[in-house]
Protein backbone atom coordinates (compact mmCIF):
# COMPACT_ATOMS: atom_id res chain seq x y z
CA UNK A 1 0.00 0.00 0.00
CA UNK A 2 1.39 3.36 -0.63
CA UNK A 3 2.24 5.58 2.41
CA UNK A 4 -0.11 7.00 4.26
CA UNK A 5 0.72 10.38 6.48
CA UNK A 6 -1.63 10.95 9.18
CA UNK A 7 -4.67 12.71 7.84
CA UNK A 8 -6.22 15.39 8.92
CA UNK A 9 -10.30 14.16 9.71
CA UNK A 10 -13.74 15.70 10.51
CA UNK A 11 -14.05 16.34 13.61
CA UNK A 12 -17.49 14.91 14.21
CA UNK A 13 -20.50 14.45 11.53
CA UNK A 14 -21.66 18.19 11.39
CA UNK A 15 -18.85 19.09 9.71
CA UNK A 16 -18.33 16.40 7.34
CA UNK A 17 -22.09 16.60 6.78
CA UNK A 18 -21.96 20.75 6.57
CA UNK A 19 -18.74 19.97 3.84
CA UNK A 20 -20.31 16.96 1.58
CA UNK A 21 -23.72 19.07 1.33
CA UNK A 22 -21.90 22.44 0.94
CA UNK A 23 -20.57 20.39 -1.91
CA UNK A 24 -23.51 19.32 -3.47
CA UNK A 25 -25.61 22.47 -3.09
CA UNK A 26 -24.59 24.77 -5.51
CA UNK A 27 -25.47 26.12 -8.70
CA UNK A 28 -26.15 22.60 -9.86
CA UNK A 29 -29.39 23.18 -8.00
CA UNK A 30 -30.67 26.65 -8.12
CA UNK A 31 -29.52 27.52 -11.43
CA UNK A 32 -28.90 24.20 -13.51
CA UNK A 33 -31.46 22.12 -12.18
CA UNK A 34 -34.63 24.58 -13.51
CA UNK A 35 -33.05 24.73 -16.79
CA UNK A 36 -32.59 21.68 -17.79
CA UNK A 37 -36.17 20.36 -16.37
CA UNK A 38 -37.26 23.94 -18.46
CA UNK A 39 -35.11 22.20 -21.85
CA UNK A 40 -36.04 18.62 -21.26
CA UNK A 41 -39.71 18.87 -20.92
CA UNK A 42 -40.56 19.19 -17.06
CA UNK A 43 -42.29 16.36 -14.96
CA UNK A 44 -41.10 13.20 -16.88
CA UNK A 45 -37.53 14.42 -16.40
CA UNK A 46 -37.66 15.49 -12.97
CA UNK A 47 -38.68 11.88 -11.83
CA UNK A 48 -36.62 10.46 -13.83
CA UNK A 49 -33.86 12.44 -11.99
CA UNK A 50 -35.41 11.72 -9.27
CA UNK A 51 -35.53 8.25 -9.74
CA UNK A 52 -31.96 8.43 -10.73
CA UNK A 53 -30.71 10.06 -7.47
CA UNK A 54 -31.85 7.33 -6.03
CA UNK A 55 -31.11 4.29 -8.06
CA UNK A 56 -27.87 5.35 -8.58
CA UNK A 57 -26.39 8.42 -7.76
CA UNK A 58 -26.57 7.20 -4.04
CA UNK A 59 -25.26 3.91 -4.08
CA UNK A 60 -22.41 5.70 -6.54
CA UNK A 61 -22.08 8.20 -3.69
CA UNK A 62 -22.08 5.43 -0.59
CA UNK A 63 -19.11 3.92 -3.42
CA UNK A 64 -17.23 6.92 -3.50
CA UNK A 65 -17.27 7.72 0.05
CA UNK A 66 -16.32 4.23 0.89
CA UNK A 67 -13.08 4.05 -1.51
CA UNK A 68 -12.16 7.46 -0.28
CA UNK A 69 -12.22 6.11 3.84
CA UNK A 70 -10.74 3.26 2.91
CA UNK A 71 -8.43 4.29 0.50
CA UNK A 72 -6.91 7.48 2.83
CA UNK A 73 -5.22 9.90 0.25
CA UNK A 74 -6.13 11.79 -2.83
CA UNK A 75 -9.09 10.11 -5.22
CA UNK A 76 -6.23 8.47 -7.63
CA UNK A 77 -3.94 7.00 -4.97
CA UNK A 78 -6.72 6.22 -2.43
CA UNK A 79 -8.47 3.46 -5.61
CA UNK A 80 -5.53 2.14 -5.95
CA UNK A 81 -4.60 1.89 -2.73
CA UNK A 82 -8.04 -0.24 -2.53
CA UNK A 83 -7.08 -2.05 -5.41
CA UNK A 84 -3.99 -3.34 -4.13
CA UNK A 85 -5.82 -4.70 -0.89
CA UNK A 86 -8.49 -6.67 -3.14
CA UNK A 87 -4.82 -7.67 -4.97
CA UNK A 88 -6.70 -5.53 -8.39
CA UNK A 89 -4.80 -3.91 -11.05
CA UNK A 90 -3.48 -0.75 -9.62
CA UNK A 91 -4.25 0.97 -13.40
CA UNK A 92 -8.06 1.61 -12.04
CA UNK A 93 -6.11 4.92 -10.53
CA UNK A 94 -6.70 5.92 -14.36
CA UNK A 95 -10.55 6.51 -13.34
CA UNK A 96 -9.35 9.16 -11.08
CA UNK A 97 -7.32 10.98 -13.14
CA UNK A 98 -10.09 11.21 -15.98
CA UNK A 99 -12.38 12.73 -13.15
CA UNK A 100 -9.96 14.82 -11.18
CA UNK A 101 -8.32 16.65 -14.26
CA UNK A 102 -10.09 16.14 -16.70
CA UNK A 103 -13.68 16.32 -14.84
CA UNK A 104 -12.82 19.21 -12.34
CA UNK A 105 -10.61 21.37 -14.18
CA UNK A 106 -13.31 21.13 -16.88
CA UNK A 107 -16.34 21.83 -14.58
CA UNK A 108 -14.83 24.53 -12.93
CA UNK A 109 -14.11 26.31 -16.13
CA UNK A 110 -17.28 26.96 -16.97
CA UNK A 111 -18.98 26.37 -13.38
CA UNK A 112 -16.75 29.32 -12.36
CA UNK A 113 -18.52 31.38 -15.42
CA UNK A 114 -21.75 31.25 -14.22
CA UNK A 115 -20.76 31.98 -10.71
CA UNK A 116 -19.26 35.33 -12.26
CA UNK A 117 -22.53 36.48 -13.67
CA UNK A 118 -24.32 35.66 -9.64
CA UNK A 119 -21.29 38.24 -8.29
CA UNK A 120 -22.37 40.41 -11.16
CA UNK A 121 -26.12 39.68 -10.06
CA UNK A 122 -25.30 40.89 -6.70
CA UNK A 123 -24.37 44.10 -7.66
CA UNK A 124 -27.42 44.57 -10.03
CA UNK A 125 -29.85 43.65 -7.72
CA UNK A 126 -28.09 46.12 -4.81
CA UNK A 127 -28.13 49.07 -7.14
CA UNK A 128 -31.90 48.68 -6.87
CA UNK A 129 -32.30 48.41 -10.37
CA UNK A 130 -34.69 45.71 -10.51
CA UNK A 131 -37.21 47.41 -9.03
CA UNK A 132 -40.31 47.65 -11.60
CA UNK A 133 -38.82 45.33 -13.66
CA UNK A 134 -41.14 43.65 -16.23
CA UNK A 135 -39.48 40.58 -18.59
CA UNK A 136 -38.08 42.47 -21.19
CA UNK A 137 -36.39 44.69 -18.74
CA UNK A 138 -34.71 41.64 -17.38
CA UNK A 139 -33.39 40.22 -20.58
CA UNK A 140 -32.41 43.70 -21.65
CA UNK A 141 -30.27 43.66 -17.87
CA UNK A 142 -29.00 40.17 -18.98
CA UNK A 143 -27.88 41.29 -22.89
CA UNK A 144 -26.02 44.27 -21.30
CA UNK A 145 -23.82 42.07 -19.35
CA UNK A 146 -23.60 39.64 -22.43
CA UNK A 147 -22.38 42.73 -24.39
CA UNK A 148 -19.57 42.55 -22.20
CA UNK A 149 -16.94 40.23 -22.21
CA UNK A 150 -14.49 42.01 -20.05
CA UNK A 151 -16.89 42.19 -17.16
CA UNK A 152 -18.08 38.46 -17.89
CA UNK A 153 -14.00 37.79 -17.77
CA UNK A 154 -13.37 40.10 -15.07
CA UNK A 155 -16.13 38.29 -12.82
CA UNK A 156 -14.83 34.98 -13.80
CA UNK A 157 -11.32 36.01 -12.87
CA UNK A 158 -12.63 36.80 -9.22
CA UNK A 159 -14.68 33.68 -8.53
CA UNK A 160 -11.39 31.46 -9.58
CA UNK A 161 -9.05 33.79 -7.55
CA UNK A 162 -11.61 33.37 -4.49
CA UNK A 163 -11.58 29.63 -5.05
CA UNK A 164 -7.61 29.13 -5.59
CA UNK A 165 -7.12 31.13 -2.59
CA UNK A 166 -9.28 29.04 -0.24
CA UNK A 167 -7.69 26.05 -1.86
CA UNK A 168 -4.71 27.23 -1.77
CA UNK A 169 -4.83 27.69 1.90
CA UNK A 170 -6.41 24.70 2.68
CA UNK A 171 -10.04 24.45 3.88
CA UNK A 172 -9.58 25.63 7.84
CA UNK A 173 -12.05 25.59 10.10
CA UNK A 174 -13.10 29.30 9.18
CA UNK A 175 -14.36 27.96 5.79
CA UNK A 176 -15.96 25.22 7.48
CA UNK A 177 -17.15 27.22 10.34
CA UNK A 178 -18.87 30.10 7.52
CA UNK A 179 -20.90 26.69 5.63
CA UNK A 180 -22.42 25.61 8.60
CA UNK A 181 -24.25 29.32 9.63
CA UNK A 182 -24.69 30.38 5.86
CA UNK A 183 -26.14 27.26 3.95
CA UNK A 184 -29.27 27.01 6.41
CA UNK A 185 -29.72 30.72 5.54
CA UNK A 186 -29.69 30.23 2.12
CA UNK A 187 -32.00 27.26 2.62
CA UNK A 188 -34.27 29.33 4.46
CA UNK A 189 -34.12 32.23 2.10
CA UNK A 190 -35.31 29.78 -0.85
CA UNK A 191 -38.02 28.88 1.11
CA UNK A 192 -39.19 32.26 1.56
CA UNK A 193 -38.69 33.01 -2.08
CA UNK A 194 -40.27 29.85 -2.95
CA UNK A 195 -43.55 30.85 -1.05
CA UNK A 196 -43.16 34.14 -2.35
CA UNK A 197 -42.98 32.97 -5.98
CA UNK A 198 -45.91 30.09 -5.11
CA UNK A 199 -48.06 33.16 -3.66
CA UNK A 200 -48.19 35.17 -6.57
CA UNK A 201 -46.84 33.26 -9.09
CA UNK A 202 -48.84 30.78 -11.22
CA UNK A 203 -48.36 28.20 -8.85
CA UNK A 204 -50.45 25.44 -9.58
CA UNK A 205 -49.20 25.26 -13.12
CA UNK A 206 -45.55 24.72 -11.64
CA UNK A 207 -46.89 21.97 -10.06
CA UNK A 208 -48.29 20.22 -12.95
CA UNK A 209 -45.51 21.56 -14.75
CA UNK A 210 -43.07 20.15 -12.98
CA UNK A 211 -44.80 16.65 -11.00
CA UNK A 212 -47.29 15.49 -14.09
CA UNK A 213 -45.05 13.93 -16.49
CA UNK A 214 -46.03 13.31 -19.93
CA UNK A 215 -43.61 10.41 -20.60
CA UNK A 216 -44.31 11.14 -24.47
CA UNK A 217 -41.01 13.44 -23.51
CA UNK A 218 -38.36 11.19 -22.78
CA UNK A 219 -35.89 10.65 -25.33
CA UNK A 220 -32.68 9.40 -25.00
CA UNK A 221 -31.55 11.99 -24.50
CA UNK A 222 -33.28 13.38 -21.91
CA UNK A 223 -32.92 10.40 -19.55
CA UNK A 224 -28.71 10.95 -20.66
CA UNK A 225 -29.32 14.46 -19.65
CA UNK A 226 -31.76 13.12 -16.34
CA UNK A 227 -28.49 10.97 -14.89
CA UNK A 228 -25.93 13.84 -15.85
CA UNK A 229 -28.18 16.03 -13.87
CA UNK A 230 -27.93 13.68 -11.03
CA UNK A 231 -24.20 12.90 -10.59
CA UNK A 232 -23.62 16.94 -11.63
CA UNK A 233 -25.79 18.01 -8.59
CA UNK A 234 -24.86 14.54 -6.38
CA UNK A 235 -20.96 15.95 -6.81
CA UNK A 236 -20.25 12.56 -8.07
CA UNK A 237 -17.50 11.08 -10.43
CA UNK A 238 -15.10 14.25 -10.21
CA UNK A 239 -12.93 12.42 -7.12
CA UNK A 240 -14.70 15.04 -4.35
CA UNK A 241 -16.59 12.57 -2.56
CA UNK A 242 -13.55 9.84 -2.22
CA UNK A 243 -11.51 13.18 -1.44
CA UNK A 244 -14.21 14.33 1.44
CA UNK A 245 -13.94 10.37 2.60
CA UNK A 246 -10.49 10.22 2.83
CA UNK A 247 -11.27 12.64 6.11
CA UNK A 248 -14.01 10.54 7.40
CA UNK A 249 -13.60 9.36 11.09
CA UNK A 250 -14.27 5.14 11.37
CA UNK A 251 -17.19 6.27 13.23
CA UNK A 252 -19.18 7.49 11.28
CA UNK A 253 -22.02 5.67 8.87
CA UNK A 254 -21.36 5.80 5.46
CA UNK A 255 -24.74 5.02 4.20
CA UNK A 256 -26.45 7.06 6.64
CA UNK A 257 -24.70 10.05 5.67
CA UNK A 258 -24.84 9.53 2.14
CA UNK A 259 -28.90 9.17 2.81
CA UNK A 260 -28.87 12.42 4.13
CA UNK A 261 -26.71 14.32 1.19
CA UNK A 262 -28.65 13.23 -1.31
CA UNK A 263 -32.51 14.00 0.30
CA UNK A 264 -30.77 17.50 0.97
CA UNK A 265 -29.16 18.31 -2.10
CA UNK A 266 -32.83 16.61 -3.89
CA UNK A 267 -35.07 19.21 -1.71
CA UNK A 268 -33.06 21.85 -2.48
CA UNK A 269 -33.27 21.19 -6.13
CA UNK A 270 -36.73 20.52 -5.93
CA UNK A 271 -37.78 23.84 -4.00
CA UNK A 272 -35.29 25.88 -6.60
CA UNK A 273 -38.08 24.64 -8.85
CA UNK A 274 -40.51 25.74 -6.97
CA UNK A 275 -39.56 29.20 -6.85
CA UNK A 276 -38.90 29.56 -10.96
CA UNK A 277 -41.21 28.30 -12.07
CA UNK A 278 -44.36 29.66 -11.07
CA UNK A 279 -42.85 33.13 -11.55
CA UNK A 280 -41.84 31.52 -15.32
CA UNK A 281 -45.22 31.04 -16.06
CA UNK A 282 -46.96 33.94 -14.78
CA UNK A 283 -44.62 36.37 -16.38
CA UNK A 284 -44.89 34.17 -19.83
CA UNK A 285 -41.57 33.26 -20.36
CA UNK A 286 -40.08 29.97 -21.73
CA UNK A 287 -39.42 27.42 -19.39
CA UNK A 288 -36.67 25.93 -22.05
CA UNK A 289 -34.70 29.20 -22.66
CA UNK A 290 -31.58 27.53 -21.13
CA UNK A 291 -28.69 28.76 -19.08
CA UNK A 292 -30.29 32.03 -18.40
CA UNK A 293 -33.54 31.09 -17.20
CA UNK A 294 -33.00 31.92 -13.67
CA UNK A 295 -31.23 35.45 -14.62
CA UNK A 296 -34.08 35.88 -16.34
CA UNK A 297 -36.92 34.81 -13.77
CA UNK A 298 -35.72 35.89 -10.38
CA UNK A 299 -35.21 39.92 -11.20
CA UNK A 300 -38.58 40.11 -12.04
CA UNK A 301 -39.78 38.57 -8.70
CA UNK A 302 -37.14 40.92 -6.83
CA UNK A 303 -38.12 43.91 -7.76
CA UNK A 304 -41.69 43.61 -7.69
CA UNK A 305 -41.43 42.33 -3.84
CA UNK A 306 -40.95 44.75 -0.91
CA UNK A 307 -37.56 44.93 0.11
CA UNK A 308 -36.37 43.65 -3.43
CA UNK A 309 -32.81 45.07 -3.28
CA UNK A 310 -32.01 43.89 -0.11
CA UNK A 311 -33.51 40.67 -0.55
CA UNK A 312 -32.32 40.11 -3.99
CA UNK A 313 -28.64 41.10 -3.24
CA UNK A 314 -28.96 38.82 0.03
CA UNK A 315 -29.75 36.04 -2.55
CA UNK A 316 -27.32 36.68 -4.91
CA UNK A 317 -24.46 36.63 -2.20
CA UNK A 318 -25.72 33.34 -0.67
CA UNK A 319 -25.56 31.41 -3.93
CA UNK A 320 -22.17 32.62 -4.29
CA UNK A 321 -21.37 31.32 -1.50
CA UNK A 322 -23.06 28.04 -2.20
CA UNK A 323 -21.14 28.20 -5.33
CA UNK A 324 -17.29 28.68 -3.87
CA UNK A 325 -18.22 25.59 -1.62
CA UNK A 326 -19.09 23.50 -4.62
CA UNK A 327 -15.67 25.35 -6.35
CA UNK A 328 -13.26 24.46 -3.96
CA UNK A 329 -14.55 20.82 -4.00
CA UNK A 330 -14.26 20.80 -8.34
CA UNK A 331 -9.99 21.90 -7.75
CA UNK A 332 -9.36 19.64 -4.36
CA UNK A 333 -9.23 16.44 -6.27
CA UNK A 334 -6.89 17.74 -8.75
CA UNK A 335 -4.58 20.06 -6.84
CA UNK A 336 -4.19 16.86 -4.09
CA UNK A 337 -2.68 15.05 -6.96
CA UNK A 338 -0.55 17.76 -8.34
CA UNK A 339 0.69 17.67 -4.68
CA UNK A 340 1.21 14.52 -4.16
CA UNK A 341 2.77 13.81 -7.97
CA UNK A 342 4.31 16.67 -9.83
CA UNK A 343 6.50 18.16 -6.72
CA UNK A 344 4.45 21.44 -6.71
CA UNK A 345 3.74 22.82 -3.32
CA UNK A 346 -0.09 23.42 -2.90
CA UNK A 347 -0.38 27.34 -3.74
CA UNK A 348 1.54 26.19 -7.00
CA UNK A 349 -0.97 23.57 -7.52
CA UNK A 350 -3.90 25.41 -6.82
CA UNK A 351 -2.65 28.23 -8.98
CA UNK A 352 -1.74 25.90 -11.58
CA UNK A 353 -5.15 24.19 -11.59
CA UNK A 354 -7.40 27.41 -11.65
CA UNK A 355 -4.90 28.77 -14.13
CA UNK A 356 -6.32 26.08 -16.31
CA UNK A 357 -9.81 26.32 -15.88
CA UNK A 358 -9.73 30.65 -16.11
CA UNK A 359 -8.27 30.06 -19.33
CA UNK A 360 -10.76 27.09 -20.96
CA UNK A 361 -13.33 29.28 -18.88
CA UNK A 362 -12.39 32.14 -20.92
CA UNK A 363 -13.75 30.38 -24.27
CA UNK A 364 -17.42 29.92 -22.41
CA UNK A 365 -16.75 34.39 -21.38
CA UNK A 366 -16.46 34.55 -25.49
CA UNK A 367 -19.34 32.32 -26.42
CA UNK A 368 -21.82 34.87 -25.03
CA UNK A 369 -20.90 37.45 -27.79
CA UNK A 370 -17.97 37.12 -30.02
CA UNK A 371 -18.10 33.07 -30.44
CA UNK A 372 -21.79 32.63 -30.48
CA UNK A 373 -22.05 31.30 -33.92
CA UNK A 374 -18.51 29.28 -33.02
CA UNK A 375 -19.44 25.30 -33.09
CA UNK A 376 -16.25 23.47 -32.68
CA UNK A 377 -17.31 20.29 -34.04
CA UNK A 378 -19.37 21.26 -36.70
CA UNK A 379 -18.22 19.55 -39.33
CA UNK A 380 -19.04 16.51 -37.00
CA UNK A 381 -22.67 17.10 -37.02
CA UNK A 382 -22.40 18.49 -33.67
CA UNK A 383 -24.35 21.86 -33.58
CA UNK A 384 -22.87 23.04 -30.02
CA UNK A 385 -21.70 26.04 -28.69
CA UNK A 386 -18.12 25.55 -27.08
CA UNK A 387 -20.10 26.28 -23.44
CA UNK A 388 -22.83 24.06 -24.51
CA UNK A 389 -19.84 21.54 -25.31
CA UNK A 390 -17.83 21.58 -22.31
CA UNK A 391 -21.04 21.37 -20.24
CA UNK A 392 -21.79 18.40 -22.65
CA UNK A 393 -18.61 16.81 -22.16
CA UNK A 394 -18.09 17.03 -18.28
CA UNK A 395 -21.75 16.35 -17.27
CA UNK A 396 -22.91 13.59 -19.76
CA UNK A 397 -19.69 11.95 -20.89
CA UNK A 398 -17.05 12.24 -18.10
CA UNK A 399 -19.60 12.02 -15.28
CA UNK A 400 -21.15 8.46 -16.58
CA UNK A 401 -18.43 6.85 -17.53
CA UNK A 402 -16.49 7.81 -14.62
CA UNK A 403 -19.28 6.78 -12.83
CA UNK A 404 -19.35 3.75 -14.73
CA UNK A 405 -15.98 2.35 -14.37
CA UNK A 406 -15.84 3.49 -10.14
CA UNK A 407 -18.88 1.19 -9.71
CA UNK A 408 -17.43 -1.68 -12.28
CA UNK A 409 -14.06 -1.29 -9.72
CA UNK A 410 -15.99 -0.93 -6.49
CA UNK A 411 -18.86 -3.80 -7.59
CA UNK A 412 -16.44 -6.14 -9.17
CA UNK A 413 -13.26 -5.90 -8.07
CA UNK A 414 -13.15 -4.81 -4.23
CA UNK A 415 -13.69 -7.50 -2.31
CA UNK A 416 -16.90 -8.38 -0.33
CA UNK A 417 -15.88 -8.13 3.00
CA UNK A 418 -13.60 -4.81 2.60
CA UNK A 419 -16.96 -3.55 1.36
CA UNK A 420 -18.41 -4.55 4.40
CA UNK A 421 -16.55 -3.81 6.49
CA UNK A 422 -15.67 -0.26 5.72
CA UNK A 423 -19.50 0.41 5.90
CA UNK A 424 -19.92 -1.34 8.78
CA UNK A 425 -22.70 -3.27 7.58
CA UNK A 426 -23.62 -7.07 8.18
CA UNK A 427 -24.56 -9.32 4.85
CA UNK A 428 -27.86 -9.02 3.92
CA UNK A 429 -30.24 -6.40 4.13
CA UNK A 430 -28.81 -2.78 3.69
CA UNK A 431 -25.58 -3.88 2.12
CA UNK A 432 -26.98 -6.43 -0.31
CA UNK A 433 -29.09 -4.00 -2.22
CA UNK A 434 -26.60 -1.61 -2.37
CA UNK A 435 -24.20 -3.91 -3.64
CA UNK A 436 -26.42 -5.25 -6.50
CA UNK A 437 -27.04 -1.64 -7.10
CA UNK A 438 -23.67 -0.98 -7.66
CA UNK A 439 -22.55 -4.39 -8.94
CA UNK A 440 -25.60 -4.74 -12.01
CA UNK A 441 -27.85 -2.22 -11.90
CA UNK A 442 -25.43 0.88 -12.00
CA UNK A 443 -23.53 -0.50 -14.91
CA UNK A 444 -26.28 -1.94 -16.91
CA UNK A 445 -28.31 1.37 -16.59
CA UNK A 446 -25.30 3.56 -17.10
CA UNK A 447 -24.17 1.79 -20.59
CA UNK A 448 -27.80 1.86 -21.81
CA UNK A 449 -28.65 5.47 -21.06
CA UNK A 450 -24.94 6.18 -22.73
CA UNK A 451 -25.66 4.19 -25.61
CA UNK A 452 -29.62 5.40 -26.04
CA UNK A 453 -29.00 9.55 -25.08
CA UNK A 454 -25.37 9.40 -27.70
CA UNK A 455 -27.02 7.28 -30.24
N1 LIG B 1 -22.78 19.60 -6.99
C1 LIG B 1 -22.38 20.91 -7.41
C2 LIG B 1 -23.62 21.72 -7.74
O1 LIG B 1 -24.71 21.15 -7.77
O2 LIG B 1 -23.49 22.89 -8.00
C3 LIG B 1 -21.44 20.88 -8.57
C4 LIG B 1 -20.30 19.90 -8.42
C5 LIG B 1 -19.34 20.06 -7.42
C6 LIG B 1 -20.21 18.82 -9.27
C7 LIG B 1 -18.31 19.16 -7.30
C8 LIG B 1 -19.18 17.92 -9.15
C9 LIG B 1 -18.24 18.10 -8.16
F1 LIG B 1 -17.27 17.22 -8.05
Amino acid sequence: MEKSDVRPQWSSRMPFIFAAVGSAVGLGNIWRFPYMAGENGGAAFVLIYVAFVVLIGLPVLIAELTIGRRGRMSPITSIRNVAEESNSSKRWGWIGHLSSLGGGLGLLAFYSVIAGWVLAYIIKAGSGMFLGFTAADSAAALDELYASTPVMAFWHFVFIAVTVYIVGKGINAGLEKAVTYLMPVLFLLLLMLAGYSMATGEFLAALHYLFAPDFSKLTGEVVLNAVGQAFFSLSLALGTMVAYGAYLPKSISIHRSATLIAAADTGVALIAGMAIFPLVFAYGLNPGSGPDLIFKTLPIAFGQMPGGAIFGMLFFILLAIAAVTSSISMLEPAVAYFEERQDMNRWKSAIFGGGIAFLIGLLTVFTQNDLAEFHPLASFGIEMDFFQLNNFIVSNLIMPIGALLLAIFVGWQVKRNVLRDELGLPEGGIFAIWHVLIKFFCPVAIIAILISGLA
